[in-house]
């Protein structure tokens, strides 16, 4: 592997910041509505651009990361348009059919959209120059930028491989078999991408399983690809310069932007919540094992297909958490949900340890030492190193009483304001802008199942 992260910390909070108090409240009722995946949400539009025709994508997550996305495929020809709240449709420009964008590509603050695009890009031949936020900038890219050099793309970054970076695709791309160094859906999907692109077949191995929308929704929109689980791992193989049928894609509700409320309401003694039509693809779903493993009781209703995707009800209940060790096998099915199970965690009774997560320190923030330093704010004793941590459960409310640096984290922001719902003393967190890469309307949301949540909105 030739990334790692530079452990740099992120930028603090400017004068535009928008503090955010959370305090402890009575149980949380009722029912939210959870916005759409965000993985898939990214996938559907880039997958839209490049069929024949029009896609139209019901359920579309409206945040921020997916705005960028958006933006940079019109930057490059698509039509992409809202009907009505959460209805899209792409006018696909076909596989390399996009056109070079006459300005810089600026994905604010998402990774998914800076990986999955240079995968879309490589088999154009033109120049794109790609930019991001302060946290993305930050971001490690030689992970895509490794295969894909390999593949005959060339690139020119910053040191250690980051943005802003100049991207030149090439119409002679060269197939290949990778094996991912690192469990990653991004690199994985970037490569896919690339093999949509070039002659011939091209495979992905990876040795521990990661989510798998790309593979589902290329399968949906009528490309080869054939899977083959091996000792070795699973082998995706595409078969490139096919075209794209578009599609009517459902966008479920997400499991990892439902992973808030439901953890809100495990710690929240009484409460009783229920989320509708919740992505439960396995690869996705480890929060909710994890939380029961904690002695959360969360009920399950009504699974179902809803495009290609297994969606549930689910009905999360305040229980009295004990700490559990969480191994590194779950870690791919729940890599974005640790921030907030560590405040589950803070909250049980006894240690809990999550092994195997190194891949947090090149998150939107080095989230190991994010959660570390506000848990630590808060009263909780808690320990780090490379690749795991373990959180000394308070047994009773967390003393709180921090302000918590966000630092450019939609999800360390969201956890945080989670932990004061439950904690003994306010917790405030220095900017609740970065909830709205991935869930708009965040407070106001938890503000209808009760929850204390105030912003200067
Ligand atoms: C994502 C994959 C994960 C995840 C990210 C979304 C995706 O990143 O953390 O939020 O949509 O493919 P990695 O591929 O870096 O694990």
């Amino acid at each position: 592997m030739t990334d790692n992260n530079t452990n740099a910390p992120a930028s603090p909070a400017t004068s535009e910041s928008r503090p955010a108090t959370a305090r402890r409240t009575g149980a949380l009722l009722g029912h939210m509505d959870v916005p759409g995946d965000k993985s898939i949400s990214h996938r559907a539009l880039m997958l839209g651009a490049l069929a024949v025709g029009t896609t139209r994508i019901e359920g579309l997550l409206e945040g921020e990361d997916i705005h960028a996305t958006a933006n940079a495929l019109r930057a490059m020809g698509v039509t992409v348009i809202q009907d009505a709240p959460g209805i899209w449709h792409v006018n696909g420009v076909g596989v390399a059919g996009l056109h070079a964008p006459d300005d810089v590509l600026d994905l604010g603050n998402s990774g998914t959209s800076a990986r999955l695009l240079c995968g879309l890009l490589a088999g154009h031949g033109f120049t794109a120059i790609m930019t991001g936020d302060d946290s993305l900038r930050k971001r490690p890219m030689n992970r895509v930028i490794d295969p894909l050099t390999q593949m005959g793309v060339r690139v020119e970054t910053r040191e250690g491989g980051r943005m802003p970076m100049t991207f030149t695709g090439t119409d002679m791309l060269l197939p290949m078999i990778y094996t991912l160094p690192v469990p990653s859906a991004q690199v994985k999907s970037a490569v896919l991408l690339a093999g949509l692109h070039a002659p011939g077949q091209t495979t992905v191995i990876e040795p521990i399983a990661t989510r798998d929308h790309t593979e589902r929704m290329l399968t949906h929109m009528g490309a080869e690809i054939t899977i083959t689980e091996t000792p070795e791992g699973r082998h995706i193989t595409i078969t490139g310069q096919a075209e794209l049928s578009p599609a009517h894609v459902t966008v479920p509700s997400d499991p990892s932007s439902a992973a808030f409320p439901a953890v809100a309401a495990a710690i929240v003694p009484g409460s009783e919540v229920t989320l509708e039509g919740i992505g439960m693809n396995p690869a996705r779903a480890g929060i909710f094992e994890s939380l029961r493993d904690m002695g959360a009781r969360i009920e399950q209703t009504n699974l179902r297909d809803e495009g290609g995707e297994p969606v549930a009800d689910l009905t999360i209940h305040g229980s009295a958490l004990t700490g559990a060790d969480i191994p590194a096998s779950r870690a791919a099915s729940m890599i974005d949900e640790y921030p907030v199970l560590a405040m589950a965690a803070a909250c049980a009774t006894g240690t809990s340890r999550f092994a195997g997560v190194g891949e947090l320190r090149v998150k939107e923030s080095d989230r190991l030492a994010t959660v570390e330093a506000g848990l630590r704010a808060c009263g909780v004793s808690v320990e780090t190193d490379a690749d795991s941590m373990t959180i000394e459960g308070c047994g009773e409310p967390p003393p709180g009483g921090a302000t918590i640096a966000t630092s450019l984290d939609h999800r360390i922001a969201m956890s945080f304001l989670v932990l004061g719902l439950a904690a003994a003393a306010p917790v405030e967190i220095d900017d609740i802008r970065p909830s709205e890469t991935s869930f708009p309307g965040f407070a106001e949301s938890m503000r209808k199942l009760g929850a204390d949540i105030r912003d200067a909105s």
